[in-house]
């Protein structure tokens, strides 16, 4: 009696025609019309589209109404050519491309993904599949056994995000707790791993858009918007890297960021007046801790009011930064998007006269409160307003700044409410502030990017907290106002690495947080860490303890300098990784689940904070507070940096935590190309490459590579590009012939051996000899019995080589 009263009322709602079923389903297909890569059709409520892209990545458009003309502020790559066999029948079309098998149902409609050898990808949950609540569309997509979710870009919580929901809503998140979300930046995307195999999702939409990852339900994965089409890109690869590759095939790699861009940044809320910058920018000289960036926050300006200098605290600011510049550093300077409304402030005015505001409804223009007071905020989605942005950045390029950071661009207002009546362009196709809000941060980020190119025809260094999909084009990011707390330091690890399976590379926290001040043992920590960040930045809040390396005792001034001069030794291999980004947008922070992505263990919270900076090291980072960490070592071999010391990997190994080193591990077979210790990227190295090869039972390559670190002309070819490979199989290095015509810095090769014992040949001395022979004249005699070198602490074999040589290998 009971089931059957209950099972009434359940179905009361679908039975009824008096009730409106407040869900609208997409319901069953009923017309279908096939053309090359696309499938277009209706459904009982919606219009629907299915793009082949490539043979690895299919999209799909779904929306209540005819689907609007294609835009998109994320995805630049068009559909390729490539026949993918599309078929239908009454039930259902199939299509089949070299990798994948979709079939799309028809009554009703869903959509399935599978292997080509028929197992299960990604399938809509049955019953549920897409549909809308109001203006809110979703798809539900069946939860597979085991499923990790990872990605999501600059979200907190766990590397695996399942049983997570979260939401993509551009926050200022001052102070933000380790388990906040949202926070900045919205990344639409994210990957799924079950059953051996993985996928990725990128629902390109940017209204407000949520995600369940089974928060509060063990039924299904689930993304929608708040607004605009069901717009999602499915990829599948059978390895996950190949997935980063094809998602930044989609929407854009990064191009080469100045050199000096990777170098120490010192910064500060803030340097002031010119004489204190000086003060800065001269200690880290005489202390010998290299530096190339000083970076000038809002009290630059005169009352916070963009494009102006305070007269009084930088009365020369042409002069300051030319010093600087001869001292070796370059000048970054914060910007925000508020103009303050203010008769005859220039910018005001001008901005006014351009009509290049935000507006309301019945046009007037948007004011809300940010630092200077009221403000008017340019339209970044009008190309009007980007235009009138890249004329008025020239004001800092004409006084020698060479980096613009992008500042509370979420857009932050005081009391963070905007309203969401407010119009935006949105590139024609005007928009309210719910469509527009997310994509603001990027597109100011993108105005800054190519008003400085223009100025300056060299590559700036673009920083932004907000951003959209394809930030990774125009500008680097970094996690915000973090705090000074040990959770807080690996929680920007956490970031920093689903970042980088999101697309983004160029990534960095505020070393040493930037609300309250760190411990001795913390900040020594943080900045051991920040060595191995993309971006290296210290900065801290106004009314903080002063954070510059020096003024936490003499023990942490040693300590972080060994760590940044560590950095620049290491710039030719970190400078070559980020190459790789710009070629593969594979990330200089690399989660263990790009390469480990089937290993349980690297998503026990216990290791999740551990990640590979590029592919060689591995880096393990721990709360300050521990005397002792539990690292886990991924398949492989591993050597300890600072001993040499073998590891094997697949292992747990529990060890005792210093005050002045960080866990840093080597992996086999790899190649890290380094170079003499230099103050800043000003300085030329001695003309000699180090390359370091640790001895390993897998192949390997790395692409070393160099140019001028300033200009665009490495897009032409000017680039200097070298492959070297370590074959196990045949006990072989090989070193490609270079490519490309920019001519090296380096004259010779240095060769250093990691790991070689001797029953390797490589301490015979002869085989070297009569290979070296064959294919190049070393300028010094390799000596069998070798004075032993010392790198980081190793005790190492050293071969110098002309770096012009064409091809050559050595055998071992
Ligand atoms: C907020 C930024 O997140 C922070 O880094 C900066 O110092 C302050 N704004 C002041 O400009």
């Amino acid at each position: 009696m009971h089931i059957k009263l209950f099972s009434i009322f359940l179905f009361i709602p679908f039975l009824t025609s008096a009730q409106t079923n407040p869900v609208l389903s997409a319901g069953n297909i009923n017309s279908v019309k096939i053309e090359n890569q696309k499938v277009s059709f209706k459904t009982d409520h919606t219009f629907g589209e299915i793009i082949i892209y490539s043979p690895n990545i299919i999209r799909v458009r779904l929306d209540k109404k005819e689907l609007q003309k294609d835009f998109s502020y994320a995805v630049i790559a068009k559909p390729q050519d490539k026949k993918a066999n599309i078929t239908q029948n009454e039930e259902s079309i199939t299509i089949i491309t070299d990798s994948l098998k979709a079939i799309i149902n028809k009554q009703p409609y869903s959509v399935a993904f599978y292997t080509l050898d028929g197992k299960i990808i990604n399938q809509d949950e049955k019953g549920l599949q897409s549909s809308w609540v109001d203006e809110e569309v979703t798809a539900y997509k069946h939860m597979q056994n085991g499923e990790r979710f990872i990605g999501l870009g600059e979200k907190t919580g766990n590397l695996d995000r399942r049983g997570e929901g979260y939401t993509n809503w551009n926050t200022d998140a001052f102070g933000y707790a380790t388990n906040r979300d949202p926070i900045y930046s919205t990344i639409p995307f994210y990957m799924g791993i079950h059953d051996g195999l993985n996928y990725g999702i990128f629902l390109d939409n940017t209204y407000q858009t949520d995600f369940n990852f089974g928060a509060s339900n063990d039924r299904f994965s689930s993304f929608a918007a708040q607004g605009g089409e069901l717009n999602y890109y499915f990829i599948y690869h059978t390895q996950l890297k190949d997935i980063i590759t094809s998602y930044t095939a989609l929407t854009g790699r990064m191009k080469m960021p100045p050199l000096w861009s990777l170098g120490y940044q010192q910064n500060r809320y803030s340097y002031y007046p010119d004489t204190e910058v000086m003060r800065i920018a001269q200690t880290l000289r005489e202390k010998k801790i290299p530096a190339d960036g000083i970076t000038l926050d809002i009290h630059y300006m005169d009352k916070y009011k963009l494009f102006t200098w305070d007269k009084e605290r930088f009365a020369n600011p042409e002069a300051m930064n030319k010093k600087l510049n001869e001292m070796g550093f370059k000048t970054t300077v914060i910007v925000d998007p508020g103009i303050k409304v203010e008769k005859d402030y220039d910018a005001y005015e001008d901005g006014l006269k351009k009509d290049v505001f935000i507006k309301y409804p019945d046009g007037t223009n948007y004011s809300g409160q940010v630092w200077p007071g009221w403000c008017n905020f340019p339209d970044f989605t009008n190309e009007k307003a980007r235009a009138w942005w890249r004329e008025k950045v020239k004001f800092f390029a004409n006084t020698g700044v060479s980096g613009i950071w992008n500042d509370m661009n979420e857009i932050a207002t005081w009391g963070q409410k905007m309203p969401s009546n407010i119009l935006f362009n949105y590139d024609g196709k005007l928009a309210s502030n719910k469509q527009a809000h997310n994509v603001y941060g990027m597109q100011m980020a993108r105005s800054s990017f190519e008003g400085m190119v223009a100025a300056t025809n060299k590559r700036p260094f673009i920083l932004t907290r907000a951003g959209y999909a394809g930030l990774q084009r125009y500008t680097a990011i970094w996690t915000g106002d973090n705090r000074s707390e040990d959770d807080h330091m690996l929680l920007g690890v956490r970031l920093m690495s689903s970042l980088g399976l999101s697309g983004v590379s160029f990534t960095g926290m505020d070393i040493g947080g930037f609300t309250g001040g760190p411990s001795v043992g913390l900040y020594a920590k943080w900045i051991q860490l920040g060595a191995f960040n993309p971006y290296f930045r210290n900065h801290t809040a106004v009314n903080t303890k002063s954070s510059e390396p020096w003024t936490y005792g003499e023990e942490v001034t040693e300590i972080s300098r060994n760590y940044i001069s560590l950095r620049y030794k290491l710039l030719p291999y970190l400078y070559s990784t980020f190459n790789t980004s710009v070629t593969t947008g594979l990330p200089v922070v690399r989660s263990l689940a790009i390469d480990n992505t089937f290993d349980p263990k690297i998503y026990d919270t216990q290791f999740q904070n551990e990640f590979l900076f590029g592919q060689a090291f591995l880096v393990a980072p721990f709360e300050s507070t521990k005397d002792f960490g539990n690292i886990y070592f991924p398949k492989g071999n591993w050597y300890n940096l600072y001993t040499g010391e073998k590891q094997a990997g697949n292992s747990e190994k529990i060890i005792r935590l210093s005050l002045n080193k960080m866990p840093v591990y080597v992996k086999e077979s790899s190649i890290v190309p380094m170079q003499s210790l230099i103050q800043s990227t000003a300085e030329q190295p001695t003309d000699t490459l180090i390359i370091n090869i640790f001895k390993g039972n897998i192949n390997n390559s790395f692409v070393y590579y160099e140019d001028d670190g300033e200009s665009y002309n490495y897009e032409k070819g000017d680039f200097y590009k070298r492959k070297i490979s370590y074959d196990a199989t045949h006990k072989t290095i090989v070193f490609d012939q270079a490519e490309g015509s920019f001519k090296s810095k380096f004259k010779y090769l240095k060769l250093m051996f990691h790991g070689f014992d001797s029953g390797d040949n490589i301490n015979s001395g002869k085989a070297l000899q009569a290979d070296f022979a064959s294919f190049l004249t070393p300028i010094s005699k390799f000596d069998p019995q070798g004075s032993a070198n010392s790198i980081e602490g190793y005790k190492v074999k050293s071969v110098v080589l002309s770096n012009d040589a064409k091809r050559f290998e050595i055998k071992y």
